[in-house]
């Protein structure tokens, strides 16, 4: 394939059969020694895929050789990814124990006893009797409606709480030590927020998930968790191009137009968005491209087995940073809030209270 800033792309009918042999994709160790593979596929169709074409996808990348499904209870298509699990088992194209699925608690759900009802939920959705990890999606018990408009508050939002926090990563501890999960994280954290809360944790995060792209590289956070043995898994790893227009600024800086990494592209022969996963594995974290086109999707699993980027391409980019951070949470904003910057602890440590 050549890419030359037009679809210059096969037909989805010449992709099938077409397959990546998982054993070949590079892997991370979680600090149970678990392994998990170092891409995944997203499943958050930003209000442009519905749940049967999520589905759908979900069933032929696992077919082409993904192992990591990402899920989460908000994006409201858990029953149907069930649906493609429950024919992936019965047609013996994998089994429980090779795949990798994430779960997520929404932000409605935090208060006691209600972490377990999600999780539960979660499950019987998926068909599935554990999930491999279960985030914490959003350190908030800020709830707004899906779909709704940018500028939305709820009254009931508030910032966060480390005590608050505990509780919620409480009830996630005994999801562990019931079976339900095999490993617990966060999501949307930030240092000051984990210097409150992880000196308190019996069971640590495995993993983190974070926005990571070529324009948003958080190298302090990054470090943070790496140095802790945490596992980074990156979202928007291409920069969410299809996020919806509520989720965009005038501001935003478009990764797959980024002038770095389209001379990265044009020397591999391959679309930007591949150099942005290719980017992202080498890096050391574990980026979760969502597509729901098999062309795309094989082509996010098969750049981790081919064709590195070198070590200048990866300092180019390393240098290209812009520190344009996409997922600004807006919505979550409590009332009297300043602008979305007040849910990322600008001010550092000691603008979080302590538990
Ligand atoms: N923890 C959290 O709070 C959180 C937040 C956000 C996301 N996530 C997770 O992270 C996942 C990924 O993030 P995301 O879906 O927002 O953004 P993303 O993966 O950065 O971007 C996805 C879009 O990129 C395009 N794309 C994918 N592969 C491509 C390829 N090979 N060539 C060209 N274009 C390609 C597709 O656009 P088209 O559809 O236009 O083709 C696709 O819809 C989500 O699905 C979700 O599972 C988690």
């Amino acid at each position: 394939m050549t890419w030359s800033g037009k679809e210059e792309r096969k037909p989805a009918g010449r992709m099938a059969g077409e397959t990546v042999d998982p054993a070949q994709v590079p892997k991370r160790r979680l600090y149970t020694g678990a392994e998990i593979p170092a891409v995944g596929l997203g499943t958050f169709g930003s209000d442009k895929y519905g749940a049967a074409e999520i589905a759908e996808a979900v069933y032929g990348a696992v077919s082409c050789g993904y192992r990591l499904i990402d899920c989460a209870s908000v994006y409201q298509n858990e029953k149907e990814i069930g649906g493609a699990l429950e024919r992936l088992f019965r047609e013996k194209a994998v089994t429980r124990e090779e795949l990798f699925v994430t779960g997520k608690v929404w932000n409605d759900m935090h208060g006691e006893g209600q972490v377990e009802i999600s999780c539960r939920k979660s499950l019987a959705d998926l068909g599935l009797e554990y999930l491999d990890l279960y985030l914490i999606h959003w350190p908030f018990p800020n709830y707004h409606a899906p779909g709704c408009d940018g500028d939305a508050r709820n009254p009931d939002s508030r910032p966060f709480s480390a005590e608050e926090y505990l509780g919620v990563w409480r009830q996630c501890e005994r999801l562990v030590e019931q079976g339900l999960v095999r490993h617990i994280g966060m999501s949307n954290m930030t240092i000051p927020k984990l210097e409150a809360v992880l000196g308190q944790c019996r069971i640590p995060p495995a993993a983190i998930e974070m926005e990571l792209h070529p324009g948003f590289q958080q190298p302090e956070l990054f470090r943070y968790v790496t140095e802790r043995g945490i596992v980074p898994i990156g979202y928007c790893p291409i920069g969410s191009p299809s996020r919806p227009e509520r989720d965009r600024t005038p501001e935003d800086v478009a990764d797959t137009q980024m002038p770095e990494i389209l001379e990265i592209a044009a020397a591999h022969q391959v679309h930007p968005a591949v150099v942005c996963i290719k980017w992202a594995v080498q890096n050391g974290q574990i980026p979760i491209p969502f597509s729901v086109k098999p062309q795309q999707y094989l082509e996010n699993l098969r750049c981790t087995v081919q064709d590195p980027l070198t070590g200048e391409e990866m300092e180019k980019i390393r240098r290209a940073d812009r520190n344009c951070r996409l997922v600004k949470g807006q919505v979550f904003l409590w009332p009297g809030a300043g602008g979305w910057e007040d849910l990322w602890d600008p001010d550092g440590p000691e603008s979080v209270p302590q538990a």
